[in-house]
């Protein structure tokens, strides 16, 4: 359980949520692995920071556009950055010239964090707009999944249904399986693809059966595609796609992404959002209240960083050549299969949190316990296994040289 359960049983739905911010992963991570006496060279995976620096010109351009720190930056975004956004979606996933719209379609976030928890305070008050009076806007999460969806939801005030992946359903989401009245109230559902930490790519044909769902049910389906750069065969497909393939509209979704994975620049604060116009204008009148603007010379260097592509090839070889490395290594082990994007490897080793602190203890390599990712089954209506998806699960990132990487994964297998 990942919750700090710091008072009795809570008697209201608030009260609830109250007791429900629990400590963010990382930082509930020294107590799992505790202090390690470990001699050598030690090697952090657990966290997800890109392992390529961004290209030099990035801070070119800001230097360039030094001026702009003295003025405040468009909130939405500037005409040049949101242009440079949809022409890389125009290229990217080859929609017809005039398609995206970038001022109905695109607005400016600071990272896609920001957009993750912003839409769902977006997402629910359009549901409640629907709902009857004394319902309550459901959010379904995938479990594993970044912890941003849980804390949004819990935010915004929604009643959150976790959506289980695991090895049985291919870590893809299901939520046709929940009953009709948690669609009928559900607000927003999360998608992550490629997903951190499950590795899968959704493909087109279930990306176009959610977006069914999500139009059947009026709810808004956001896809977090902040690793769809990182790919080792063919290039993950975007929930606009699949939206666009259906009638032609954006309606109902959101696609969410930044340059933190697919540049290297996880500290430009540099993304965007795209999808539904009414949801843009809705999140775009958000940003006049809350949350930063991408500053000035950052969106500067983010439009030239959406228009060139050799960095993020570079990226993406480095990245393959990390996951070939460790694949040398885990390959015959059961517990591993390749991820098909992103930079992590879902390794199956049994107790994950006991194996990361092992791992700490005796081998100096730091690593996510699946389960601190990851919601009890039994937060899932008719779902009764004892524990969470990501229990038996630690999360590996491949994000040092390549000989880091095949030192990293020796001492990982010394222990399976
Ligand atoms: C799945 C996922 N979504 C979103 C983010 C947030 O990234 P950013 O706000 O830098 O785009 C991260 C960062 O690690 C992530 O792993």
């Amino acid at each position: 359980m990942q919750r700090q359960a710091t008072a009795a049983a809570p008697d209201t739905p608030d009260a609830g949520r109250w007791t429900q911010i629990f400590d963010y992963p990382y930082h509930r991570l020294p107590k799992i692995l505790g202090q390690s006496e470990y001699a050598g060279e030690r090697i952090a995976l657990h966290v997800g920071e890109p392992g390529v620096p961004p290209p030099p010109f990035l801070a070119e351009i800001v230097a360039e556009q030094s001026g702009l720190w003295g003025k405040y930056p468009l909130g939405t975004g500037t005409p040049d950055y949101l242009q440079s956004v949809a022409d890389w979606l125009t290229r990217r996933y080859s929609f017809p010239s005039g398609l995206v719209d970038p001022g109905a379609h695109v607005v400016a976030y600071p990272g896609s964090k920001e957009g993750l928890f912003n839409t769902a305070l977006a997402a629910v008050m359009r549901k409640e707009r629907d709902l009857p009076a004394g319902q309550r806007p459901v959010i379904l999460i995938p479990s594993p999944g970044y912890h941003v969806y849980f804390g949004g939801s819990l935010l915004a005030g929604a009643d959150i249904v976790p959506l289980p992946l695991d090895e049985e359903n291919g870590f893809l989401l299901h939520p046709e399986a929940l009953p009709g009245e948690i669609l009928q109230r559900t607000a927003l559902l999360y998608l992550c693809t490629p997903h951190n930490p499950c590795g899968s790519v959704t493909p087109m044909a279930r990306l176009k059966e959610l977006v069914t769902l999500a139009r059947a049910h009026d709810f808004v389906l956001v896809s977090d595609e902040c690793y769809s750069e990182i790919y080792f065969e063919a290039p993950p497909p975007s929930i606009l796609e699949a939206a666009a393939a259906r009638d032609g509209s954006f309606d109902n979704v959101l696609s969410l992404n930044s340059l933190s994975k697919r540049s290297g620049a996880p500290g430009l604060r540099c993304g965007f959002g795209a999808g539904d116009a009414e949801l843009i204008t809705v999140l775009g009148l958000q940003r006049g209240y809350v949350g930063t603007q991408v500053p000035g010379p950052n969106m500067a260097a983010g439009a030239a960083l959406w228009r060139d592509e050799a960095h993020v090839t570079e990226a993406r070889a480095f990245y393959a050549e990390g996951v070939a490395v460790a694949e040398e290594v885990f390959g015959d082990f059961a517990g591993y299969s390749r991820p098909e994007g992103g930079f992590f490897l879902w390794l199956k080793v049994g107790e994950g949190e006991a194996f990361a602190h092992r791992l700490w203890q005796e081998q100096g390599v730091s690593v996510l316990p699946g389960s601190l990712m990851a919601r009890p089954y039994g937060e899932c209506p008719g779902d009764t296994r004892p524990g969470t998806p990501g229990d038996d699960y630690i999360r590996f990132a491949v994000m040092h040289e390549p000989e880091k990487v095949r030192e990293a994964a020796r001492r990982v297998a010394a222990l399976l």
